[in-house]
Formats: C-alpha cells, sequence, structure tokens
C-alpha cells in the first residue's frame, strides 16, 4: 500500500512526551515524503472539520516540531470529553450524549488519510479500536503518567510524574521536620499505586497508601507515634487518589460523557487521623503539577522510539496494532489485546516488599 498522508492525534489527558512523540512521527514520516495531518484536540478534529481551538486540523512539516522535544503538553492540544460513541451535545440546555462516529469516519476519509496514529491511554485505544472496526487504519501509541498499560513495559511521563511528586516530598520533608508536622501528598494515578508507590521509594516516605492495598487507621497511628517516640516527631505519607481504607470505597465523581474523577483521597485522611494524635497534619494536593513539565530524558527517549516505531508500523501495514515496549525492545501488540488488562501494584510483588523491607508502612499490618 502507498501511503501520501498519515494523521495523528493525542487523546485523553495531557502526559509529558506527547511532545517528543509528535516530533518523531513528524521526522519520521517527512523523511518518506508522507504529509503529516495534526488532528486537532483528540477527536474533536474528526468529529467536526471546522473546529478550531485555537488553529484547527493542520498539515505539519519538519519546522513545526522543532524545540518540542524538550517541552510538556501536546501541540495538538487533547481531550476526554470527545468520545465520538459518547459525545456530549446540548439539547433545549440539558447535556446529553450522541453517537457522532459515522461523521468521524467519513471525515477520516475527506482528509484522505492513509492512516492515524492516535497517541492515547486506555479510553483513547478503546476509542481507536472502534474505528479500526469500521475500517480505519489506526496505529496506537500508549500513553499514561498512571503506568497502568500492562501490554507495555512501561509508557513516557512516568517517570516525569514520579520525578514530580519526588520533588514535592523532598520540599515536604524539610517544613515537616521544621514544625513536626505530619505531611501527606496526594498523587495521582487512578485505579493503580505506581505513582504513590515509586514516588514512596524514591521520596523516603514512611507511609504509603495505594488503591491495592486497603488501609486501616489503626497501623498508621502506630506508625507516627513510634517515630515520634524515637526523636522522630514528624512523618511523610503518600496518598495515591484512588487509595481507600479496608471499610470504604475510593471517593469518586461521576459526569456524563466523562471519566469518573478521583478526589479527596488525603483530606479524608487527614480528618481521620488528626483525632488520634498530638501533632498537626496537613494534605497537600499534587494534581496536574504531575502531567506538566519537561519531560525528563528517559521519556524523551522512549517518546521518541513509540513515534518512529508507529510510522514504522504505518509503513508495514500494521493496523489495529500499538507501540510496546518489551525487554528494552520495541514492538507492536494489538490493540484489542492491549485494552484488555490494566496493570496494577502487585502487593506481594519486589517493589513492595523491598518498601516493606526499609520501614514503609502500608496501613495493612
Ligand atoms: O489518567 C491520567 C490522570 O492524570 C489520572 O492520574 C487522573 O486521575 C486523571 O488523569 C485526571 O484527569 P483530569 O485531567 O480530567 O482531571
Amino acid at each position: 500500500m502507498t501511503i501520501k498522508r498519515i494523521g495523528v492525534m493525542t487523546g485523553g489527558g495531557d502526559c509529558p512526551g506527547l511532545n517528543p512523540v509528535i516530533r518523531a512521527v513528524v521526522l519520521a514520516a517527512r523523511a518518506r515524503g508522507w504529509e503529516v495531518m495534526g488532528i486537532e484536540d483528540a477527536t474533536h478534529g474528526l468529529v467536526n472539520l471546522d473546529y478550531r481551538s485555537p488553529r484547527g486540523n493542520r498539515l505539519l512539516d519538519v519546522g513545526d516540531v522543532d524545540d518540542i522535544l524538550q517541552t510538556g503538553g501536546t501541540i495538538l492540544g487533547t481531550s476526554n470529553k470527545s468520545d465520538p460513541w459518547n459525545f456530549v451535545v446540548e439539547k433545549e440546555g440539558v447535556k446529553t450524549t450522541i453517537d457522532v462516529s459515522a461523521t468521524a469516519v467519513e471525515n477520516y476519509h475527506k482528509l484522505g488519510l492513509d492512516a492515524l496514529i492516535s497517541i492515547g491511554g486506555d479510553g483513547s485505544m478503546k476509542i481507536a479500536q472502534k474505528f479500526c472496526d469500521l475500517g480505519c487504519k489506526i496505529v496506537g501509541v500508549p500513553k499514561t503518567i498512571d503506568q497502568d498499560v500492562a501490554a507495555t513495559d512501561t509508557t513516557f511521563g512516568f517517570m516525569t510524574a514520579v520525578q514530580c511528586a519526588t520533588d514535592a516530598l523532598d520540599r515536604l520533608h524539610d517544613t515537616a521536620e521544621s514544625h513536626d508536622r505530619v505531611m501527606l501528598l496526594e498523587v495521582m494515578g487512578r485505579d493503580a499505586g505506581h505513582i504513590a508507590l515509586h514516588a514512596a521509594m524514591a521520596g523516603d516516605a514512611h507511609i504509603c497508601l495505594l488503591p491495592e492495598i486497603p488501609y486501616r487507621i489503626a497501623p498508621l497511628v502506630e506508625k507516627i507515634k513510634t517515630r515520634k517516640a524515637n526523636g522522630k516527631p514528624y512523618s511523610i505519607v503518600v496518598v495515591a487518589e484512588g487509595a481507600h481504607p479496608h471499610d470504604g470505597e475510593a471517593s469518586i465523581e461521576k459526569k456524563l460523557g466523562e471519566m469518573p474523577k478521583l478526589f479527596g483521597a488525603a483530606q479524608r485522611l487527614a480528618v481521620a487521623l488528626e483525632p488520634h494524635l498530638d501533632l498537626d497534619v496537613r494534605a497537600t494536593i499534587l494534581g496536574h503539577l504531575q502531567r506538566g513539565g519537561s519531560p525528563v530524558q528517559f521519556d524523551r527517549i522512549l517518546g521518541t522510539r513509540y513515534g518512529v516505531g508507529a510510522v514504522e508500523a504505518v509503513e508495514e501495514g500494521k493496523f489495529g496494532q500499538m507501540v510496546s515496549l518489551r525487554n528494552h525492545q520495541i514492538t507492536t501488540v494489538s490493540i484489542k489485546e492491549a485494552i484488555e488488562k490494566q496493570r496494577l501494584v502487585d502487593p506481594q510483588g519486589q517493589l513492595v516488599h523491598a518498601a516493606r523491607s526499609v520501614g514503609i508502612c502500608f496501613g495493612d499490618e
């Protein structure tokens, strides 16, 4: 098959490393003489060809990707509210969802795309699979700071997010020690505790609460009191946003056409802990700081390898496949398989074992 024009788009939440992928796609595709159409704000640019927020779909050339290797965000914009099968519209002042997938597929053809590289997380890959089922030629690139896509050893963005959380913990150590306080840091990750676990280990936390290991208050109080009795009247606690007590659920808010949002895990814990301690407890939510900023070198390199890998997959006609890193090598896996399984922290795994061995308490024992 002769390729003349491919599309590239970013979907779901942004993530440090997206721009390195876009750059690599454009450079590798232009080197083959292909045109590259950047699609604006995930599938918004496919659902409506007049969509401008602010630039709209556009052809990308080598000059457009100069100087973006080191930048966070995505030059194409992104969205987690553009699922064409559940597209949010307002009818007579009321929000509802409709199916605009037929229009999106028609526009894919109108744009003259021979293939589309879709960079996104599990939600975007589910949408990519539906496009494949309707005859579009899609190659996926996995993206998430949460590290929860099981079909690849790692994704770009994760390392940058962990570095951000580790820097925050280093800062919290200083002020916690000065004031003899218990400092809670809430980090992202949805249902997976990878960011929390890695940050807790790298940032010298004393307690780490994960969605995969429900916690009880008593062991946390005991850990903090023992530290105080041993001359350390301060403690650092990492709380994954999806962490929950053994007798409660993660705190979730749902809105029409949007991914459910997790919020309040650290604040809820602060309220539960304070009556048991004669120490101040303060909660910090790191939030979207974890998603911004310059990608660390690992994420720049992996993003570049994924971008080149995706262009090669298009060249080889590997449609319906997602690039993946296995044993340090770029390979491909079917998107169908990739959306089947989530990677969660293994409570019996080596990392949790090592963390426990250096005294990190998970609130379960
Ligand atoms: O999936 C990535 C992620 O950053 C999660 O860790 C977090 O729960 C969610 O996205 C936040 O999404 P939003 O940008 O919609 O607040």
